[in-house]
């Protein structure tokens, strides 16, 4: 029998749930977002949408992951009697195909922080050719996953929470100094300027559907990361207060990345905060430039410094995305977690590959897929897997307030809060759960496959 492990303490939990939803969403995929449309105003919604509907879908996941004491397939297979288990399927699949893709990313930061340190400034010129170079994005990708793979192998309290109890400090005490360190340069003010005043003619549905998705992904929802880390949490422990503290920190350190990013791309645009490279381009072209003009010294330091963060920020995501799949196969086909680790991230290798080789390496993989939000495989594979993470959260939401029930969801959280029953929160979050989740994800889930896969935008 395989031995499941479980967190050793509430700090523990917190800290690996927050590495888990902060990651390479808040630090890199959040400040473009910004930029591509409406400043404050976007960000507004974002930490609106963060509380109203994600806050409650993490309470839902977490309660349901320690009900069971089950990984995702299992835990809906038992509360569903069998007929739900395809939730925990495709959550589990979606997470494997994130985690392909987004192990690409998180390797091309290793990979700069390595020209950081060497002075290769000029990585931000090339960042086309940087992608297509099969040696380095192909080894920097297998090192991260298999600092990923060594972490999850070492088990929750071993592996996971140890690792999230010293990155997490260090992240946040990095990404503080970096963004006082960024005030201080030339035209800081510009940049905060175009990140803190709001837009509100470049709202339109695009963006607010934008800023809903961005809170649903960074809060790592909808495939069952929350689930799985919620298996192996205490009943001492009170739920509705981890999620809070989780979803509070989570928004806080997407909203100092911007401080910390737009100082620094106004300070390489000489305050022009016109014509920006918007898009995953937008850290990977214009930080290291930024760095090459602090003078080599300075540059190596903060740059070096910069994409370490970057890497610490994903490898705590990509923990949790590896363990879904592993606590299933830990669970269900009795592997020791040891083996099991490695058989996993065997095929998310393979999955990966095209998202690997398809931004510049493979013309097919480059440019193959006819979809309207993408043509290489890296995007498509994104906006798919964000894509069922809507249906996903759906479906979780539905299922805890109409199958397994309210008064049971009710019952789960009143372990580790006795009185949750007379609380405020427990009145919105029988609203949300029942309502306000399921109608806004399955609105959003249509939106999203109309214009992703039809190209079809009906507002
Ligand atoms: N939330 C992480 C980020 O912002 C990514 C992530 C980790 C994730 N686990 C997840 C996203 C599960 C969706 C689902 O980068």
């Amino acid at each position: 029998m395989a031995v499941r492990g479980s967190f050793s303490s509430r700090a523990g939990f917190i800290l690996a749930a927050a590495g888990s939803a902060v990651g390479l969403g808040n630090i890199w995929k959040f400040p473009f977002e910004v930029g591509l449309g409406g400043g404050a105003a976007f960000v507004v919604m974002y930490l609106g949408f963060a509380f109203i509907l994600c806050f409650p879908v993490m309470v839902t996941e977490i309660a349901i992951g320690r009900k069971t004491g089950k990984n995702p397939i299992g835990a809906f297979g038992e509360l569903g009697h069998g007929r739900w288990s395809f939730v925990g399927k495709i959550g589990t699949f979606s997470g494997m195909l994130i985690l392909s893709y987004y192990n690409v990313i998180a390797g091309w930061a290793l990979g700069y922080l390595v020209e950081m340190l060497m002075g290769n400034f000029d990585v931000g010129n090339n960042f086309g050719a940087y992608t297509t170079n099969v040696v380095k994005v192909v080894c920097y990708t297998v090192v991260f996953m298999t600092v990923t793979s060594y972490v999850v192998g070492r088990g929750i309290a071993g592996g996971i929470e140890k690792v999230a109890k010293i990155l997490m400090p260090t992240l946040i005490i990095m990404i503080v100094s970096l963004a006082a360190y960024a005030f201080t340069l030339p035209y800081a003010f510009e940049g905060l300027k175009f990140y803190l005043v709001p837009e509100f003619d470049e709202i339109n549905a695009a963006t607010v559907g934008g800023a809903l998705r961005q809170a649903f992904f960074s809060l790592s929802l909808g495939m069952g990361t929350m689930i799985a880390y919620g298996s192996y949490l205490s009943k001492k422990e009170n739920i509705v207060t981890a999620s809070a503290l989780v979803t509070l920190t989570d928004v806080m350190i997407a909203f100092i990345a911007g401080l910390m990013i737009f100082p620094f791309v106004a300070f390489n645009n000489g305050g022009d905060m016109t014509n920006l490279v918007s898009g995953p381009g937008l850290l990977f072209v214009n930080l290291p430039n930024a760095f090459a003009s602090m003078g080599p010294t300075l540059g190596v330091i903060v740059g070096a410094f910069f994409f370490l963060l970057i890497a610490f920020a994903a490898l705590t995501s990509t923990v949790s995305l590896l363990e879904v799949p592993v606590c299933y196969v830990v669970d269900e086909l009795k592997v020791v977690r040891s083996k099991a680790v490695w058989y996993v991230s065997g095929v998310i290798y393979l999955i990966g590959i095209p998202s690997l080789i398809g931004f510049g390496i493979s013309d097919f993989f480059s440019n193959s897929i006819v979809l309207p939000a993408s043509t290489d495989w890296l995007s498509f594979a994104a906006s798919l897997a964000d894509t069922l993470l809507l249906f996903g959260g759906f479906c979780i939401v539905t299922f805890a307030a109409y199958v397994w029930k309210k008064e049971n969801l009710v019952a789960e959280l009143k372990n580790g809060f006795e009185n949750y029953e007379e609380t405020f929160a427990s009145k919105f979050l029988n609203i949300a759960i029942s309502y306000i989740c399921p109608a806004l994800l399955a609105l959003l889930f249509v939106l999203v496959v109309l214009s992703h896969f039809f190209g079809i935008s009906l507002i």
